[in-house]
């Protein structure tokens, strides 16, 4: 009922570890997959070492948490060894290595070094609150974004590239169509939203060291169905939708407005791996109780009413 095959991966179901939750060592994303992931889609990680910004790095907010984690990660040799220690598992649940460079150079370097152990990779150009200007700065630009998709592209051809990009611009589909012309193989919508803030209201002081992060969780879901439901109309390829989904019915309401895969990140914290097979088991059901054979009918069912 969940099966689906998409930029030649096989899955079990469509639901993906979204980047930068539990997706560091590969002990966590083995832990993931056992708990029912359809796929994992790795934390950033570039060549150089990031030890991103001070703690506190997180915080708390309704519906959602903000984070200033700055793309913190071991660097490309550290993470390769994590790779490889995830073969094992990759017939059954896929990986997808997410990258990020402040170069064209940088990408192709990191996605070389890493490429023989991953099923795609995810170009993180979106980050809003990355460390030493690694972030949305390319992907609010359709211009930057088309240079680092078709050089990523032009060097690494067997392996399929998903552009994940920020909902922090005025159009998106002017820079989902431009990573599509770039020869992007999937989209993935959407990185967090803002940044934004919270400050201590005893002390005035804001509570994250970075002052400002990127909000994330269900408070942003209606902004990332949205962009999803823009960028379908707009693209042929592939979407990732991400953006708060905590439950089968907000999986549903996705896949209405035209993804074909699925992540979760936020909702984790809240509710624990496990979260995994109560979204595919309760999407299953929600299927087969009214009458679809398969996740791909109700695919983009929202642009056909
Ligand atoms: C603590 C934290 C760390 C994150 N790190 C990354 C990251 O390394 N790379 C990335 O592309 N997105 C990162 N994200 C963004 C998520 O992958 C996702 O796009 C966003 O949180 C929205 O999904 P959610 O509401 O399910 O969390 C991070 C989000 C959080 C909360």
């Amino acid at each position: 009922m969940l099966e689906t095959e998409i930029l030649g991966m096989k899955l079990s179901n469509p639901l993906f570890l979204a980047a930068g939750i539990l997706g560091t060592t590969s002990s966590s994303m083995k832990m993931v997959a056992r708990a029912g992931a359809g796929g994992i889609v790795t934390k950033s990680f570039s060549i150089e070492p990031n030890n991103g910004y001070d703690n506190p790095t997180i915080v708390k907010i309704e519906g959602g948490v903000i984070n200033s984690v700055g793309l913190a990660s071991p660097g490309v040799e550290a993470k390769k060894e994590e790779l490889k220690d995830l073969n094992e598992i990759r017939d059954k649940t896929p990986v997808i290595a997410s990258i990020y460079g402040d170069t064209e150079e940088v990408f192709c370097d990191v996605a070389n070094r890493t490429k023989e152990y991953v099923d795609a990779f995810e170009l993180n150009v979106s980050c809003p609150h990355a460390k030493c200007g690694f972030g949305s700065n390319i992907g609010e630009d359709p211009d930057l974004t088309y240079d680092i998709v078709s050089a990523v592209k032009n060097e690494i051809k067997d392996v399929p590239i998903v552009v994940k990009l920020t909902p922090n611009v005025t159009d998106i589909t002017k820079i989902a169509k431009s990573a599509e012309d770039a020869g992007a193989d999937a989209l993935t919508l959407i990185n967090s939203v803002g940044p934004g803030l919270r400050i201590d209201y005893k002390t005035g002081k804001p509570i994250l060291n970075h002052i400002l992060g990127g909000i994330a969780g269900p408070m942003i879901k209606p902004i990332a169905l949205k962009c999803v439901y823009q960028t379908y109309k707009t693209v042929d390829i592939p979407l990732f939708g991400v953006g708060g989904i905590r439950n089968y019915k907000d999986a549903l309401e996705f896949l209405y407005a035209g993804a074909s895969l699925l992540q979760i990140g936020t909702s984790i914290m809240y509710e624990g791996p496990s979260i995994f097979k109560t979204i595919s088991d309760d999407l299953a059901k929600f299927l087969e109780e009214n009458g679809y054979k398969n996740v791909s009918e109700i695919v983009g069912l929202s642009h056909r009413l």
